[in-house]
């Protein structure tokens, strides 16, 4: 996998604009706003937006505008997401969600835990009037407390699983929010590596505990009930994942974690083969 030049596609197109009836003065106080907005947030503000008179720079530049793009020219998200309920974990600035709300998902579910990334996340929301974003501070772990089970067509985690202290229970909370039939899409770092299966620990490096090969994450994906996994590399060491949940039947394995499971016998039967789990 590492190997092959990983795939280029063109950026999704920013769809929103300030109105045109706005005066200097209006749009000064919008331009006072973001940057109000960054200064107040830790990591700043995170996606670049073209506003139409002013582009704000993002300190995740316009990366989410190409993931859009992959997730596009590979049919990986619909162009009408009509009827759709959908969430955008991690969202920070929100791009991804504004991009969903704008092909009329019924409810964009926009989650993050920091309450300055959030609010950036609002006040786009608020300004280009995507009322169909239902924005949401939690933790990604305590979502099962606010969404309803089996709810969700479609998860976006773009960015966020390398955050995760706990890869799996994060993962295994998702799955649980997803219908049958539903979409885990996930934006990853990753060792290109598809024969051995481990995740390097960051020590907590710009944020990251972690940094999985390719194998570890489609093996996460098969413990959350997703067989066959399309993980494709769109950067040098960074990938995108689609990931199906297809059955609510109880997860393949069940030890090992740090929360309760029904019994401590394994539900698969195990390997003694060690050669996988070691790096390069
Ligand atoms: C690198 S940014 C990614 C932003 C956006 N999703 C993207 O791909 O451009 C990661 C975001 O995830 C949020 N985040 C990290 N861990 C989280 C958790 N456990 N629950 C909710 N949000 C989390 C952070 O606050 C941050 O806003």
């Amino acid at each position: 996998m590492g190997k092959t030049k990983p795939p280029q596609h063109p950026a999704a197109e920013w769809p929103f604009k300030l109105p045109d009836s706005l005066t200097p003065d209006q749009i000064g106080e919008v331009r006072h706003r973001v940057d109000d907005l960054d200064a107040k947030a830790q990591y700043g503000w995170g996606h670049t937006i073209d506003f139409g008179p002013f582009i704000k720079e993002g300190v995740l530049k316009d990366n989410y505008l190409y993931i859009g793009g992959h997730f596009d020219a590979w049919g990986w998200w619909p162009q009408s997401m009509q009827d759709l309920r959908v969430a955008d974990i991690g969202c920070h600035t929100g791009g991804l969600s504004l991009l969903m709300a704008h092909r009329r998902a019924a409810e964009v579910l926009a989650v993050d835990e920091i309450p300055q990334h959030l609010a950036q996340c609002s006040y786009l929301c608020q300004l280009f009037e995507a009322s169909n974003v239902r924005p949401l501070g939690a933790s990604l772990y305590a979502l099962p407390d606010h969404v309803e089970p089996g709810s969700l067509d479609m998860i976006v985690l773009s960015g966020v699983l390398y955050h995760l202290s706990d890869m799996l229970v994060g993962l295994l909370a998702l799955r649980g929010l997803l219908k049958i039939g539903g979409v885990l899409l996930i934006e990853s770092n990753v060792v290109p590596d598809d024969e051995h299966s481990y995740a390097n620990f960051g020590r907590f490096a710009m944020g990251m505990w972690w940094q999985p090969s390719t194998l570890c994450l489609r093996d996460m994906c098969q413990f959350m009930g997703s067989e066959g996994a399309d993980i494709r590399l769109y950067r040098p060491n960074r990938c995108l994942c689609r990931a199906e949940k297809v059955t609510d039947d109880p997860i393949p394995f069940r030890r090992g974690l740090n929360y309760p499971f029904e019994d401590l016998a394994d539900a698969a039967p195990r390997s003694f083969e060690l050669k996988p789990m070691a790096p390069k």
